[in-house]
């Protein structure tokens, strides 16, 4: 059967790399992937990169899920595309380096409503729209089960997103629709930029693999928790052993 698969963020880093790994997994040309992204650069990057086969099976759809209407606006042009949806992948999230004495309200607030809130009502929205046997995932983060001195926002943030899934199981029961979130450590995508050949092997040091992960590796996870039938609810970590001394 066909799948329509709708995925946020998905042009860049982890999002890029579930997104070809949906492409790559597709054996139905009737099968839709819509794909939000929000610099145009990267979209058109990726868009060079697809072959005409998956070119023919993505839409890439702008939004800027930080804010209210940026998701609303979202979800009216999926449901233009189509009225019913397999799989749904929540990946967008933003943080700071800011110390918390730092911090301002409206900083607190954005990065609150992009990792947790625009989710949120995502899922609301799209609800109704869910074909039995569908599946939603959301990326959470390892910041959330561990309190990270880095960012103490995003750590808040993400902690909400793990028992969202949960709490969301609830809401979706008699839907047949399953719903998990996955927390990774430390990956190395663009959102590594900046980070210093120090604060490399200090984190190394503590992950019993002593590496990052390649954004490939949980675009493999999501992949196989989209096609399991039976995990619903859960939390699942890929962290490669973190603080495991
Ligand atoms: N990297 C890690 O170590 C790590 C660890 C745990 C969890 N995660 C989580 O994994 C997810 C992806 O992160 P990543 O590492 O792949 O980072 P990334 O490469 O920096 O990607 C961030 C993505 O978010 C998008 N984005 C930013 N602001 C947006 C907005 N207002 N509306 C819509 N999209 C927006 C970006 O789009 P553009 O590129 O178009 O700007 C980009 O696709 C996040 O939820 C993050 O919290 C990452």
């Amino acid at each position: 059967m066909a799948k329509v698969m709708v995925l946020t963020s998905g042009t860049s880093g982890i999002g890029k790399s579930i997104a070809l790994k949906l492409l790559k997994e597709s054996n139905d040309s009737s099968d839709r992937l819509i794909v939000n992204y929000f610099e145009e650069e990267q979209k058109n990057q990726m868009y060079e990169e697809l072959s005409a086969e998956d070119k023919n099976k993505v839409t890439f759809v702008y939004a800027d899920l930080s804010s209210y209407t940026g998701l609303e606006g979202f979800v009216d042009d999926v449901l233009k595309i189509s009225d019913k949806i397999d799989w749904l992948v929540c990946n967008t999230g933003i943080g700071t380096y800011k110390k918390f004495d730092e911090y301002d309200y409206e900083l607190f607030d954005k990065i609150l409503r992009t990792n947790l809130s625009i989710p949120t009502f995502m899922i609301q929205k799209f609800k109704p729209h869910f074909n039995q046997g569908g599946k939603i995932i959301l990326m959470g983060s390892l910041a959330g089960k561990l309190p990270y001195s880095s960012s103490l926002v995003y750590s808040v943030s993400k902690a909400g997103v793990h028992h969202l899934a949960k709490c969301l199981m609830k809401e979706f029961d008699g839907t047949y629709v399953s719903i998990n979130a996955i927390a990774p450590s430390f990956v190395q995508t663009p959102w590594q930029n900046g980070r210093s050949e120090e604060s490399y092997e200090r984190i190394n040091k503590k992950i019993n693999l002593h590496r990052f992960a390649e954004s490939d590796e949980i675009a493999k996870l999501v992949y196989d928790t989209l096609t399991n039938d039976f995990i619903n609810g859960t939390l699942l970590e890929i962290t490669g052993g973190y603080d495991y001394f």
